[in-house]
C-alpha cells in the first residue's frame, strides 16, 4: 500500500493534535505520585482529552481496548489497561501513551515517569530508551532509507546491553491510527521505504532490560517481558520536512527542538 503524503493542511491539523497529546503528558505529570492507581490517572488524562480539550481519545474503544490511555508499569512492555487496583510506589517506572483525535488528525505520544525516588537500573534504562528516540529523529531527513533509523536505534540499545522489542513498530499516522509505512525499531527488512517530504508517522522504541522476548497476557491487552525485565518506550509522531523533520508532539520537558533542519 501506498504511503500518505501530507499537505500543508493536513500539517496544520497534525501540529494541532500532536500538540494537544503532548499536553496531556504534560498536565499528568504531577500526579504520577507513590499512592495513586492507573486508573485515577486514566480518569485524569479523559477527562483533559474531552472536556479541555474537546478531542477524542483513539485508544477509547479501539478493537474493543476499555481505557482512554495505556499506562505500562516496570515489566508491562506496552497496552497495560488502567485499573484501580493497580497503585503505584517509589521506584516504578512507568509509560503512559496517549493518542487524541482533533478535527480528524490523530497525534500519538508516550513517555516515561519515574514514580518517587528512582532506581539506578529504571532511571538508566529509561534515559537509555528516551536518546534512542532522539538519536533516530535527529537522522530523518527525505532521501534517506527508513531502515537505517531502526539499525541505529538496535546499536544504541545494545550497545548498552538492553534490547529491542521486535513484535511492535512505529507507524503511518494521520486520518489513520496506524498507517503506512511501519517503523521498525530493529535492522530488518522494511520493503526498501525511501523518506520523502510530507510522510508522518511515530518512531516509539520499546527496550527492555534484559531479553527482548515478550508475552501477552491472558486479558489479551497487556503485554510483558518474557523475562520479567524492566521496560521502557518514549513515542513522538513526526512529519518529514524539505530538510529534516518536525516534532508535532514535543513537550517542556524534551530536549530537541521543534523542528530539525539538516544542511543541504
Ligand atoms: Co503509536
Amino acid at each position: 500500500m501506498a504511503i500518505p503524503i501530507k499537505n500543508s493542511d493536513d500539517i496544520v491539523k497534525m501540529r494541532v493534535a500532536g500538540k494537544l497529546a503532548a499536553e496531556v503528558l504534560e498536565i499528568i505529570e504531577p500526579h504520577v505520585v507513590p499512592g495513586v492507581s492507573t486508573g485515577e490517572l486514566d480518569r485524569l488524562c479523559h477527562e483533559h482529552i474531552t472536556v479541555h480539550q474537546h478531542a477524542i481519545s483513539a485508544s477509547l474503544g479501539y478493537h474493543g481496548y476499555p481505557k482512554s490511555v495505556c499506562i505500562s508499569v516496570n515489566e508491562v512492555v506496552c497496552h497495560g489497561i488502567p485499573s484501580d487496583e493497580k497503585i503505584l510506589k517509589d521506584g516504578d517506572i512507568i509509560n503512559i501513551d496517549v493518542t487524541v483525535i482533533k478535527d480528524g488528525f490523530h497525534g500519538d505520544t508516550s513517555k516515561m515517569f519515574i514514580v518517587g525516588k528512582p532506581t539506578i537500573l529504571g532511571e538508566r534504562l529509561c534515559r537509555i530508551t528516551r536518546e534512542s528516540l532522539y538519536l533516530a529523529i535527529k537522522m530523518v531527513k527525505p532521501g534517506i532509507r527508513l531502515r537505517t533509523l531502526g539499525k541505529a536505534i538496535q546499536q544504541f540499545v545494545e550497545a548498552e546491553n538492553f534490547s529491542v522489542v521486535r513484535e511492535y513498530c512505529g507507524h503511518g499516522i494521520g486520518e489513520g491510527f496506524h498507517e503506512e509505512p511501519q517503523v521498525l525499531h530493529y535492522d530488518a527488512d522494511d520493503g526498501g521505504v525511501i523518506l520523502q517530504p510530507g510522510m508522518a508517522f511515530t518512531i516509539e522504541p520499546m527496550v527492555n532490560a534484559g531479553d527482548y522476548r515478550i508475552r501477552t497476557m491472558k486479558d489479551g491487552w497487556t503485554v510483558k517481558t518474557k523475562d520479567r525485565s524492566l521496560s521502557a518506550q518514549y513515542e513522538h509522531t513526526i512529519v518529514v520536512t524539505d530538510n529534516g523533520c518536525e516534532i508535532m508532539t514535543l513537550r517542556s520537558d524534551d530536549t530537541l527542538p521543534t523542528v530539525i533542519t539538516h544542511p543541504a
